[in-house]
């Protein structure tokens, strides 16, 4: 099984917008072909990222969302409010760094 993992650092003020976007999340990935799960993981210690952790049954089927339209209808209210902030010349209300894994182990 393959896992991408997305880090995303939250500003401040933004965190309560955060979480409201996941946890009224468009759903869309959830009818992509080889989706497994995604779980959302809060930080213990404020100021950490939190964590998306998506499983698929291969790497293929992952690629396969990203470059979809359910990837985009997925993240628009998100990256709509990165554009913004970018046109409008303001610090970003968030950042993300991804990282791909094999499951080798249960
Ligand atoms: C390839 C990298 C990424 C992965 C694996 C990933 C994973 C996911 C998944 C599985 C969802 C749920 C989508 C749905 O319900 O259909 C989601 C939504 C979301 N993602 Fe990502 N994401 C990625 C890139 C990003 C980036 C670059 C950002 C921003 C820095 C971001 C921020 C968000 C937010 C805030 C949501 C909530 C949905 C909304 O916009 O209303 N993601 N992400």
């Amino acid at each position: 099984m393959f896992c991408a993992m997305n880090r995303i650092t939250v500003q401040e003020d933004y965190v309560e917008k955060f979480e409201y976007m996941f946890k009224t999340r468009a759903g869309e990935v959830d009818k992509e072909p080889g989706f497994v799960d995604v779980k959302i993981l809060r930080p213990k210690q404020p100021g950490k990222p939190y964590i998306v952790l998506s499983f698929w049954e291969t790497e293929a089927n992952f690629q396969q969302w990203v470059d979809s339209g359910a990837y985009m209808k997925g993240h628009s209210r998100a990256f709509g409010d990165m554009k913004q902030a970018a046109d409008e010349k303001r610090q970003m209300p968030m950042r993300s760094d991804m990282e791909t894994f094999e499951v080798f182990a249960e």
